[in-house]
């Protein structure tokens, strides 16, 4: 889920629920809901055919996404937990850190359950069960991604403790929200935040404004992010694997000391470090990008 709406945390778990999971209550949504849910699905699944990652698309097939209505938690859970261990569970909003990583480190994805009115499908501040379910869950299908999401919640848990969750908040954002990954010589989406977004998925791929860069872990820790539009940097990574391979292997303890006394590096910014696929245009310099990269 998107971590930084702009709202105030309940102070206490929804009653009868330490871990603050809530029953979806599956039967309770009505006929219009589940119309929702169908419309924003076949929007995007149709747009992105050719544009998110084929590790996403396959992970819509293999839960069986494809059939009508708000996916039921339970059902989902049971594919999901054969295929990679993980659960779905629902919660009544945003959660506190400790609780969303803590959830996550045992390998359960925390939803809302609520969905959009149709006056909304295009932009909505928190996230509802479209975003949470349909971005999110596909690649918690994939082994790697699955790995990724549990090495997350664990090195959660590690940041709080380090007073390091900003930090950590930026490679959550720019990798499980808004990340591209190179598919051959082509940019592919996989950010749940995008693609579970009509506009933010035609923008991430076509549009000249962002830059797209190469992702590197201190740099992108060092990165802002704005809330309330759509990116203007995006960070490309080389595949799943290398992205769980190089947070595996670093130690963000030493990092996260050193970025204390390192500035941010300001959103539009290109480093002459920076492994650049698109360097950003402003509107009267634009040109095409095309879908090829070196
Ligand atoms: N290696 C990270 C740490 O030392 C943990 C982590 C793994 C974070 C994978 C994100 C993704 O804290
Ligand atoms: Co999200």
């Amino acid at each position: 889920m998107i971590k930084d709406a702009d709202k105030p945390l309940p102070d206490a778990p929804p009653p009868g629920a330490a871990d603050w999971t809530i029953d979806q209550r599956w039967a309770d949504y009505t006929p219009a809901e589940h119309a929702v849910w169908d419309q924003l699905f076949a929007r995007q699944v149709a747009m992105l055919q050719e544009r998110a990652a084929p590790e996403f698309l396959a992970g819509v097939d293999v839960l069986k996404m494809r059939q009508p209505g708000i996916p039921d938690f339970a059902e989902l859970s049971a594919r999901l937990l054969d295929l990679t261990g993980w659960q779905v569970v629902a919660v009544p909003g945003l959660v506190p850190d400790d609780v969303f990583f803590g959830h996550l480190a045992e390998r359960r994805f925390v939803s809302g359950r609520f969905i959009r009115t149709p006056e909304q499908l295009d932009y909505l501040q928190e996230p509802d069960v479209f975003h949470d379910v349909f971005g999110h869950v596909p690649l918690l299908a994939n082994k790697v991604f699955a790995d990724y999401m549990q090495a997350y919640g664990r090195g959660g848990l590690r940041a709080a403790g380090a007073g390091a969750i900003a930090r950590l908040s930026r490679l959550y954002w720019y990798t499980v929200e808004f990340g591209l990954v190179r598919s051959g010589n082509a940019l592919k989406l996989f950010g749940a935040g995008i693609v579970s977004s009509h506009g933010e998925s035609l923008f991430a791929l076509d549009d000249p404004s962002p830059h797209r860069l190469g992702f590197d872990m201190l740099r992108l820790m060092r990165t802002p992010y704005r809330i309330d539009d759509y990116q203007q940097n995006y960070f490309v990574i080389d595949s799943f694997d290398d992205l769980l391979r190089q947070t595996q292997e670093t130690d963000f303890g030493p990092l996260y000391t050193a970025l204390e006394t390192t500035p941010d590096i300001a959103i539009g910014t290109v480093l002459p470090t920076d492994r650049v696929y698109t360097r950003g245009q402003t509107a009267d310099q634009a040109v095409p990008t095309g879908l090829n990269y070196p």
